[in-house]
């Protein structure tokens, strides 16, 4: 793609983002109470859903399990947008400012802006633990915020914003599902829509730039960021909420035939075009991406 296409890119996005841009403090009434009986994630989209544990919780604690459910998957996405706010600051700082695609990197920084703001306030309003990448996967987190560039960067940030949009498409049109979530969800994939299109193409020219070597690390980089996601999107420690031990509930997860159509689901996206990218390497890298649970049976 020339800089013109990328810069007519950049251009029809911006036009975008001034008509189609939300601000969550007044767009979401975040005093109303929960609906009884909803869930906060589509029911058959929980971890546990048709599992020998979940027969034993009742109703109500099936409802409370969804709730640290969706915490945990707004902690999560915290936690890659800040990630993606540094890269592309720190991107932006070597940008002509004049530049069409700088200023939509910097109007995407922004809007993330607000997403952070808006899980932050789901979170606090759901009162529940903040839920997010920790030990190993906390520092891999802070060296790619730190060094991450090019292929690498934009693979990583594209299979979270993917795979959580994949997710909200759905709770935002569920009416068994919280209408904060499905508001929180709607705006977020609004937004989220032009995101993926720069991500994309941006991750299409930058590997037409890079070299052989420099693709072979990435590859390995990106399936780590794949594992992180598919693993982390639902944080073991959500099960303590119904009185089920983190490990017992992760193995449970990780064995049901439900949660695992889920995580092939939510990453048929960003594997089909990842995959058309030649992005999901062999050797190291294909074992991370198999342990995720995201590549088709
Ligand atoms: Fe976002
Ligand atoms: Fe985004």
């Amino acid at each position: 793609m020339s800089v013109t296409d990328r810069d007519r890119t950049a251009t029809r996005l911006l036009r975008s983002s001034a008509e189609h841009s939300y601000d969550p403090a007044i767009e979401i009434d975040w005093e109303a109470p929960f609906v009884d009986g909803k869930y906060f994630v589509p029911v058959h989209r929980s971890s546990l859903y048709g599992t020998a544990l979940w027969d034993r919780l009742t109703e109500e604690q099936r409802i409370e399990l969804t709730k640290h459910e969706v915490a945990s998957i707004a902690g999560l996405g915290v936690w890659f947008e800040t990630i993606l706010m540094q890269l592309l600051i720190r991107g932006y700082f070597k940008q002509d400012p004049t530049a069409p695609h700088a200023q939509y990197a910097l109007t995407e920084i922004g809007d993330e802006c607000r997403h952070s703001v808006m899980f932050g306030k789901m979170i606090a309003r759901l009162g529940t633990p903040v839920y997010r990448p920790h030990g190993i996967d906390e520092l891999l987190g802070q060296w790619i915020a730190h060094t991450a560039t090019g292929p690498r960067m934009f693979a990583a940030i594209l299979i979270a914003e993917e795979i959580l949009d994949t997710l909200q498409r759905e709770a935002m049109a569920d009416e068994s599902v919280q209408p904060l979530v499905r508001m929180v969800s709607r705006i977020h994939v609004v937004e989220e829509a032009r995101h993926v299109r720069f991500a994309r193409e941006e991750l299409a020219r930058q590997i037409r730039r890079a070299g052989k070597s420099r693709l072979a690390f990435d590859k390995l980089v990106i399936g780590r960021a794949a594992y992180l996601t598919g693993t982390r999107l639902i944080d073991p420690r959500v099960y303590r909420a119904v009185g089920i031990d983190p490990e017992e509930g992760r193995r449970a997860a990780r064995a049901n035939p439900h949660h695992r159509e889920t995580m092939r689901w939510a990453g048929e996206r960003i594997v089909t075009y990842l995959s058309e990218l030649d992005l999901i390497g062999g050797g190291p890298a294909k074992s991370l991406w198999k342990a995720s649970g995201l590549l088709p049976r």
